[in-house]
């Protein structure tokens, strides 16, 4: 099926031009840039300097001004209300609960019968991410790149409870969450604090674990995709009664519904700088991002007593990156602030 061959020389050679001109333009503006570094720059004449000094935009202060921020136009507000209690919609990873473990080789000891994650990209199975959230510390386990010898500022998670009940005292206060293995204390991209500007709570050297619900059945493309709460996202298109009628069949919810999950030590480095967190988990091959996922369908193993009322429709599809990254604090500041720009914007990091 492979399309004939066309002469699209003359349209090529138009297209390269453009781009050779946006080159020219880009390369211009870069080295506009260089000679604003204001270090390197002699003292320039006043007029000019006035002329040529940059202005930072507060977007974040823009929104407040724009019609965009009537609230009255999100459609998705409340959706959730409709399936909450019937769906267990609860997408975090259930603790404590086996699921948890995406090491390569982990097999859970739930039987999930013939339920299929969804392991195409979501993107592939019509679903855009309606939210993006994290936590400190791992809440999923990845032995030798997120587990409990792994390390932070403030030390890590111990092997969890589910791992080895036996030993676990009871009434213990295990500190949530576990750590990566890059943590240097000696190396100061680990420790010297970066000026957040929009993020709060958050701490260079710690590791986090960031979560991006998808759904097909969001406001896909529109002002309301993103969502907080995240339910609302992921039902949003999406009436009671088309949603019974899904749900008769599990492996629906599997191939509608699935989650991004992707770890992170968050260094002051800007060579790890990555301008877009938004979409998803970040997948680039050269530093073995979103490139060795552990695929499953977040089952719920009746161990809490949460999960029965919604048991027959638990599953959705999780696809959690096995490997740990490290990621620069302006990545995760860039995050926040396109999440203030949100129609509906939150930024929650929970503990
Ligand atoms: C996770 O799974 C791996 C591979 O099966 C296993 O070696 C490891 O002990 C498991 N970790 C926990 C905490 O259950
Ligand atoms: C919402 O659902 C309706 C009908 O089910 C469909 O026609 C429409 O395309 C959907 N919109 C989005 C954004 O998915």
């Amino acid at each position: 099926m492979c399309p004939t061959p066309k002469d699209n020389t003359g349209t090529l050679k138009a297209v390269i031009g453009v781009l050779g001109l946006s080159t020219v333009a880009l390369l211009a503006a870069t080295i506009a840039l260089a000679m604003k570094e204001p270090s390197a720059a002699p003292a320039a004449p006043a007029e000019s300097a006035v002329a040529a000094a940059p202005s930072a935009t507060d977007f974040v202060a823009l929104k407040e001004t724009s019609i965009f921020l009537d609230y009255k136009d999100n459609v998705c507000a409340g959706a959730q209300l409709a399936v909450a209690n019937k769906l267990c919609a609860d997408l975090e990873v259930p603790t404590p609960q086996a699921g948890g473990n995406v090491t390569k080789g982990y097999v859970g000891d739930l039987d999930v019968g013939d339920l299929k994650p969804h392991t195409a990209s979501y993107f592939q199975g019509n679903m855009c991410p309606v939210n993006v959230h994290w936590h400190l510390g791992t809440e999923h386990y990845s032995y030798g790149q997120y587990d409990e010898n792994g390390n932070g500022p403030h030390g890590t998670a111990k092997r969890p409870e589910w791992a080895n009940r036996d030993l676990a005292a009871a009434g213990e206060k295990v500190r949530g969450g576990f750590h990566c293995h890059h943590y240097d204390e000696e190396d100061e991209k680990f420790t010297k604090p970066y000026d957040w500007k929009y993020c709060t709570n958050m701490e260079v050297g710690e590791t986090y674990e960031v979560h991006w619900p998808h759904s097909s059945v969001g406001d896909c493309g529109t002002v309301n995709q993103y969502q907080t709460p995240f339910y609302d996202g992921v039902f949003c298109n999406l009436s009671m009664e088309q949603f019974a009628a899904i749900a008769v069949d599990p492996q629906n919810i599997a191939s509608n519904v699935g989650v991004h999950g992707q770890v992170f030590t968050v260094v002051n480095d800007e060579s790890f700088f990555y301008p877009d967190m938004m979409r998803g988990m970040i997948i680039d091959k050269q530093r073995n991002m979103g490139t060795d996922i552990h695929y499953y369908t977040g089952s719920t193993t009746g161990t809490s007593r949460n999960n029965e009322m919604c048991s027959q429709y638990a599953p959705i599809t999780w696809q959690v990156d096995r490997q740990c990254h490290m990621i620069s604090a302006s990545s995760f500041d860039k995050l926040c602030q396109d999440m203030l720009l949100q129609q509906v914007s939150s930024i929650s990091a929970s503990a």
